[in-house]
Formats: structure tokens, C-alpha cells, sequence
């Protein structure tokens, strides 16, 4: 019998029972819900996300969804300190599953964003970081799915149609309540509509590993 050697990965990891999670969960929805109150300017998701475009109002929130990112880094919020301390473990758990525990990191930027019906996120990945991860405050079972698109797709699109191939082109997350997803920061992902009435809540994260190799002159300093 042969075996299947998997030459290349590119490891995502889901963590759904961080210890008293849905306290955590409910606490930062809450923020959230502030942050739309403190920022009615702020950016927008869905068809607008691309453009960067900002809200103009509330009546834009509702239209196309929220985000911080343009508004405040959470990262260096004190009050947001209570989801970035979670966040570091859980990016700490990522970096003892691939085998690289004990790395150090910079949390560089936290963001939280709000959908309602209809919304979603085009595809993306997240420059000038190493590791990601969103968190789910809220979500709705069936709906709103993270979708990861493979960094191989346009070699397995030779295999074509799609059910004649047997590597995937694309992976689907199913969101709920409590969930962590921490994946490379490279990874092109997009969420699909979030088709309820309630909202859906995200918190996502950036870090950038240390990593500082000594030159030969500086070792002589
Ligand atoms: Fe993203």
C-alpha cells in the first residue's frame, strides 16, 4: 500500500475551546457595538471594501457593514487588551503546532468588524504581517462561510473540470461563536454573505514574527 506524502502545506489551525471563550466572546461584542457608536465614520465592507471607502453615515454602516481598521488599531487600545492578551496565546498556540514555539512576536494591528445581512468581505490577504487570525464574537450556523482559496489553484486548475481534480481549489470554514482561525497572512481568503438578521461580530489580528540575525560588522560593534 502506498503512502501519500504531503510535500507542502500550509497549516491553518481552528481553536474552538479556549477556556471561558463565550464570557470573552459576549465581552467583545459589546465593545464592538461601542466602537460603531465612536466611529460613525468608519470603514466600510462588501461591495465598498476594495475602495476603501469610509462611511458617510449610519444609513452606510447598515448598507454595506463596519470595520475599524481605518478608524483605530485595537492592538493598542487598553480597553481592547483583554481580546489582544487572548490573541497572543492563541498565535503562540499556531507557532507550538508548526513546531515553532517559544518565537517571539509583535502584535501589530486589531481590527473588528460587523456585518449584517447580505455582507462579506472580497478576497484579500493581509500585507506586511506574518500570522493572522479572526475570532468569531458572533456568528450564524449555515451562513457567511471563511474561504481560503489554495496558493496552488492555478497548477491544480490543470486537472480540469474541478470534479475530475482531486485537490481542492478552495477550503470553507464554517463561523460560530468562540472560534479562533489562525492561518498565514498570505493566504488569499474572502467571506461569502452572512445571510441573517443577526449580526455577525469579528475580531482579526496581525503579528509579525522577531527574527534579527546578527551581521559580521554587527557582532564587532
Ligand atoms: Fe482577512
Amino acid at each position: 500500500m502506498g503512502q501519500i506524502i504531503q510535500m507542502f502545506s500550509h497549516p491553518v489551525i481552528a481553536i474552538d475551546d479556549y477556556p471561558d471563550i463565550d464570557a470573552i466572546a459576549d465581552q467583545f461584542y459589546g465593545k464592538a457595538m461601542e466602537l460603531m457608536e465612536e466611529f460613525p465614520d468608519a470603514g466600510l465592507i462588501s461591495d465598498a471594501w476594495h475602495s476603501g471607502q469610509r462611511a458617510r453615515g449610519a444609513d452606510d454602516i447598515r448598507r454595506y457593514g463596519f470595520t475599524s481598521f481605518h478608524s483605530v488599531n485595537l492592538a493598542r487600545r487598553e480597553d481592547f487588551a483583554f481580546m489582544n492578551q487572548v490573541a497572543l496565546q492563541v498565535f503562540a498556540q499556531y507557532l507550538q503546532v508548526v513546531g515553532k514555539a517559544g518565537t517571539g512576536m509583535r502584535l501589530d494591528s486589531a481590527w473588528a468588524s460587523v456585518y449584517g445581512r447580505g455582507h462579506f468581505v472580497p478576497q484579500h490577504t493581509h500585507p506586511l504581517s506574518h500570522l493572522s487570525m479572526v475570532f468569531y464574537a458572533a456568528a450564524t450556523d449555515g451562513t457567511g462561510q471563511l474561504v481560503f482559496d489554495n496558493p496552488a489553484r492555478g497548477h491544480f486548475q490543470h486537472f480540469y473540470p474541478p470534479e475530475l481534480c482531486w485537490m481542492p481549489y478552495r477550503y470553507s470554514i464554517q463561523p460560530k461563536k468562540g472560534l479562533f482561525v489562525v492561518f498565514p497572512s498570505y493566504l488569499t481568503h474572502n467571506t461569502e454573505p452572512h445571510e441573517s438578521d443577526d449580526y455577525r461580530v469579528i475580531y482579526s489580528a496581525n503579528v509579525q514574527l522577531d527574527f534579527a540575525r546578527l551581521t559580521d560588522a554587527d557582532k564587532q560593534r
